[in-house]
């Protein structure tokens, strides 16, 4: 993962077909997916359950690119071993999941992977300054997290700019999770984000048997974007 701020679509798999991840990850990737999201809830910390890494490591022979694994969980670091050895490239961690955010991104890049900080729409970016130089990605939720499909919450672009002169130079990647669309796209690449997860509006109108779709339902936020810039 050589790191670059140009716009990355990260498709989430929450939204493709649960019985078929490992068509739905290879017709992502060939219809222009930079990254794979994968979101895995508890039912504790979110209110809805969708799998661990057992699932996790069966997809990763599916993705050639990056396996960036969000991690809607409490607590988080009796997991991180697990998660790494089924072959994430990218583990984040909410902020808000325990009292030791510190120690989790500190064992995330111990276990040899890049370290992500998850930020729920109500967490402040100034909670991230002790924090900044220990991540690779901070990704701003743009929906409470637990559900695909949610409507964007606009109050979070002003966080994604301030995160971003917090960010300055460093290396650490903005990544936004929500309600990314053609319309909001824009919005927050602008604000300063370069990774866009997107899930219904990627998956919506296609399937593996259709992958066109999603192909040109990437092109379009790509597009969007980056006409931003
Ligand atoms: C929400 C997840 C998101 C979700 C995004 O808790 O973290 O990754 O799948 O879905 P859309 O793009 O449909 O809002
Ligand atoms: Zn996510």
């Amino acid at each position: 993962m050589t790191f670059s701020r140009k716009i990355k679509i990260a498709p989430s798999i929450l939204s493709a077909d649960f019985a078929s991840f490992g068509a739905e990850c290879r017709a992502i990737e060939a219809q222009g997916a930079d990254w794979v999201h994968v979101d895995v809830m508890d039912g504790h910390f979110v209110p809805n359950l969708t799998f661990g890494p057992a699932t996790c490591a069966a997809i990763r022979p599916h993705i050639k690119g990056v396996m960036d694994v969000h991690l809607m969980i409490a607590p988080v670091d009796a997991y991180i071993e697990a998660f790494a050895a089924a072959g994430a490239d990218v583990i984040s961690a909410h902020l808000e999941a325990g009292p030791h955010i510190h120690r989790s991104l500190q064992a995330i890049r111990g276990a040899g992977v890049k370290a992500g900080l998850a930020i729920n729409p109500g967490t402040p970016v100034e909670a991230l300054e002790y924090l900044l130089d220990m991540v690779d990605l901070v990704c701003v939720m743009t929906v409470n997290p637990g559900f695909g499909g949610q409507s964007f919450i606009q109050s979070q672009v002003a966080k994604v700019a301030r995160l971003r002169a917090m960010i300055g130079d460093r290396p650490v990647h903005i990544e936004i999770d929500g309600g990314v669309t053609t319309q909001t796209a824009p919005l927050v690449a602008a604000a300063g984000a370069d990774v866009l997860v997107a899930g219904s509006a990627v998956f919506k109108g296609g399937s593996v048997d259709n992958p066109a779709v999603y192909g040109s339902n990437i092109a379009a936020i790509r597009a969007a974007a980056q006409g931003a810039l």
